[in-house]
């Protein structure tokens, strides 16, 4: 019989198959990932397609001979009694009956963007680690003395083509009852997280189990965030988040790691509250997804490196300084039951790896995202946090460092300064003429200058200003000529305006009259600077790596990220000239990285390859990291013209 061309999508995989051949066949031959639990019985339909192209009924089309074959008694069988959508079919039943584009559904769409309306969403095709395959096991036999184990594994050799299968012990004392509750039919969870690895029997199910959970997780300073989703439609069913108990041990990372060093059962205590804190949470999306937390067989974290080494119960002390050497680097692969995760007893745990001492598997996680090895646009990756990650690259070249901002853009070290919570200003804009200003808060709907804000205000209470809201308003006084380009407040101004007032031997601005009074210092705008020019010298030095002026394109990660007005971040010289157009907040991209690890084993050999590819830039080892840095405390900075912005 002549051969049939079979292109499958999304993945634009093809090749030639023979009249007859089953579809979920020739998507295994070509490396497609359909997934299958029950083995091609026609029983689990996990393995639906659909049928773009060919005489398919459907489409009405029906002259001339059908390029799909039509249900069988198996398929019409699973139709009735589970039901089947229009344009589905099952790939394990389907044959190839002529040329066929076939569409493999992709349940899976990560959304980065989780700020802003306009996200970006991406389709991933997945690959998970953990397979769900059905058997049916021979009965023992007295002729035949071989064990009910052995019997099983040589079934799933048989049916799956699983050679050299090894299992996890906790199953052994189990094997005998849950084969004969399942009377001889059983599911069996294989992992194997790469191709080459023996796959690994983890758990094992009584009868058909269609249904496998796995959860990504990041792990912040501030924010643990977690998202729960099905390893076999690659459906997101909870995400949630919770505070990061650790707080409680130190405010910021290089606190928790002074109580480390400080308190001799101190890491001990910061890695149980991480735990509990995850297992809660775990809780809460099972609640949430309404499925049983023992359903989840694989998980995926990411953090930046102190919480990467508390999480896995190291001591973080040499993260504290200099040579800031990483217990270990690569990407970890372990029983989660190892890390005191209360999951199923077989469940295993991935972490991405880290990239250097500063910058973490959350920085690798955000790379997996956004993707800058696999474009030819220069890309720069800026994670803004107490240590600012940064990465640039493309196809051809990577380099990451991590930059020493401070905790001033998340409100720390400002006089008025305050977390993003309801109650904090968060935009700001001042009349260069009258060098009044008006503002925005979170939780209140109008700006302060709009009716109805006087009575919302009085209700919630303005507190402070956070992040976002110090960059603008900063960047407001330096466009209103408040402040010169050193920096300084003018305080010949006090003359025009009695928002500026003198404190001592410098001046302030006032932001807010009402109780509380906030104004901006010189201090303040001091601490900007010095944070800007750090985040700033630390991407100037990547660049002069690369050998390279201007960049293409700039990516906003984490929650300052996703609050702050580029143009602003501009203004200010925070990063470099770019279109405007071109930067974008990119939300909890780390989240969405680990979720594509998670979904999809080679996902991770992608990461580990780019992570051991990329330079890592020490900047306190820069002889030129001062010289940047000093140049660019001026607003927006010496070294660099913004064409752009204009
Ligand atoms: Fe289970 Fe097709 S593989 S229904």
């Amino acid at each position: 019989a002549a051969d049939h061309l079979v292109l499958f999508m999304p993945s634009g995989k093809r090749g030639r198959f023979p009249k007859g051949t089953a579809v979920l066949d020739a998507a295994r031959e070509l490396g497609v990932y359909v997934e299958s639990v029950c083995g091609g019985r026609a029983t689990c339909g996990r393995c639906q397609i659909v049928v773009q192209e060919g005489k398919f009924a459907k489409h009405g089309i029906e002259s001339g001979p059908s390029h799909i074959s039509p249900k069988g008694p198996k398929e019409e069988r699973y139709e009735r009694v589970r039901g089947l959508a229009a344009d589905r079919r099952l790939s394990c039943s389907a044959t190839i009956e002529g040329d066929l584009v076939i569409d493999v559904p992709q349940d899976t769409i990560i959304n980065a963007q989780v700020v802003r309306k306009d996200a970006d969403t991406r389709v991933i095709e997945r690959d998970p680690a953990v397979r769900m395959c059905y058997v049916d096991v021979e009965e023992p036999d007295m002729e035949k003395p071989l064990g009910d184990l052995d019997r099983l594994i040589v079934a799933l050799e048989r049916d799956w083509s699983l050679t050299g299968l090894t299992v996890d012990p906790w199953l052994l004392p189990r094997v005998q009852s849950i084969l004969r509750k399942g009377e001889w039919k059983v599911t069996a969870a294989v992992y194997r997280d790469r191709d080459d690895a023996e796959p690994r029997l983890i758990a094992l199910y009584p009868g058909l189990k269609n249904e496998a959970y796995g959860i990504a997780c990041d792990i912040g300073s501030t924010t643990i965030a977690m998202h729960l989703s099905s390893l076999l439609s690659g459906r997101t069913l909870a995400s949630s988040g919770t505070s990061n108990p650790q707080i409680r041990f130190g405010e910021d990372l290089m606190s928790r790691v002074s109580y480390v060093m400080m308190n001799p059962d101190g890491r001990e205590a910061m890695t149980r509250a991480v735990r509990e804190a995850i297992n809660g949470l775990i809780g809460k999306v099972c609640e949430q997804g309404e499925i049983d937390r023992h359903d989840i067989l694989d998980s995926v974290f990411v953090g930046n490196p102190i919480m990467h080494h508390l999480f896995l119960g190291i001591d973080p002390t040499e993260l504290g300084g200099a040579p800031f050497a990483l217990a270990l680097s690569g990407a970890v692969c372990l029983p989660s039951s190892d890390i005191g995760l209360d999951l199923n007893p077989g469940a295993r745990t991935y972490m991405l790896p880290c990239i250097a001492g500063h910058v973490g598997a959350d920085a690798a996680a955000v790379a997996l995202s956004e993707g800058p090895h696999r474009q030819d646009e220069m890309m720069l990756i800026v994670d803004v946090g107490t240590n600012a990650e940064i990465v640039l690259g493309n196809r051809s070249r990577c380099v990451a460092a991590s930059s020493p901002t401070g905790p001033a853009f998340e409100g720390a070290e400002i006089s008025c300064g305050q977390r993003a919570a309801p109650g904090a200003i968060e935009r700001v804009r001042i009349d260069p003429e009258t060098l009044d200003p008006r503002y925005r808060v979170i939780g209140i709907e109008q700006w302060s200058d709009e009716p109805g804000f006087a009575e919302a205000s009085e209700k919630l209470g303005v507190s402070g200003v956070c992040g976002s809201g110090i960059i603008e308003v900063v960047a407001e006084m330096y466009l209103a000529g408040i402040i010169s380009e050193d920096g300084v407040i003018d305080g010949s101004l006090a003359q025009r305006t009695p928002r500026i007032i003198a404190e001592g031997r410098t001046f302030s601005y006032v932001l807010k009259e009402a109780a509380p009074r906030l104004t901006i210092t010189q201090n303040d705008i001091r601490a900007i600077q010095l944070a800007k020019a750090a985040l700033y010298a630390g991407i100037k030095l990547l660049m002069d790596k690369l050998g390279i002026a201007e960049v293409d394109r700039i990516a906003f990660a984490g929650a300052f990220g996703s609050f702050i007005d580029p143009k602003y971040a501009m203004v200010l010289g925070l990063i470099p000239d770019c279109d405007l157009d071109k930067v974008k907040a990119v939300g909890n991209a780390a989240g969405a990285g680990a979720r594509m690890a998670l979904l999809n084993r080679n996902h991770r050999r992608e990461i580990e390859d780019t992570v051991r590819r990329i330079e890592k830039i020490e900047t306190a080892l820069e002889p030129k990291f001062q010289e940047h840095f000093v140049s660019a405390m001026a607003l927006p900075n010496k070294l660099d013209a913004f064409p752009k912005l204009a």
